[in-house]
């Protein structure tokens, strides 16, 4: 009779299934609590200074001294830093010879590119499937749905630090797709 299963039995096996689901329960649902702080603490390396920013890098890793950037970089200028999340982003030169408030992430709203400045037409243009976004990083030809990304970009103690962007998109005044 060893193929059958006592009948008595089964509900038995139902209970002690049940008693593990319940006991998991109890494992997991601490564990997932107690990651919440760890998730805390491991925010805020990357983050500096009051505002939650992160010092823009250029191409070798530095940080940006804002001073030594204008030496070398002249008005309409625009190029590419490490940003927030390690996302490339412009940072740029206004026509004052100051750095403006904000830096432009250069991903792509389309697929993800690294959107290039054209100097030329004045206008970033995507080497992947020919979006164009304006001087400010406004979309202005598709596929690209949307503008691309602002941050703010600060001077801290000298250095450029981005800031992420949660107000009011200032090119269409519309609320941050990426906040
Ligand atoms: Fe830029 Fe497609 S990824 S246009």
């Amino acid at each position: 009779q060893a193929a059958s299963i006592p009948a008595d039995r089964v509900p038995d096996m139902g209970k002690r299934q049940l008693v593990n689901l319940l006991l998991l329960g109890a494992i997991s649902l601490p564990t997932a609590g107690m990651l919440v702080p760890y998730a805390t603490f491991l925010a805020p390396p990357g983050r500096k200074g009051a505002g939650g920013g992160t010092v823009a890098k250029d191409a070798v890793g530095n940080d940006v001294i804002a001073a030594e950037w204008l030496k070398n970089h002249g008005p309409g200028d625009r190029t590419l830093t490490q940003g927030l999340k390690g996302d490339p982003t412009y940072l740029v030169v206004e026509s004052d010879k100051t750095l403006a408030t904000y830096g432009i992430n250069a991903v792509c709203t389309h697929l993800g590119c690294v959107v290039p400045w054209n100097a030329a037409e004045k206008k970033f243009i995507c080497p992947c499937h020919g979006s164009q976004y304006n001087n400010q990083g406004r979309v202005v030809r598709g596929p690209a749905p949307l503008s691309l990304a602002l941050a703010h970009a600060d001077i801290d103690d000298g250095k450029v630090v981005f800031v992420p962007w949660v107000e009011t998109d200032f090119r269409t005044g519309e609320a941050p797709w990426w906040a």
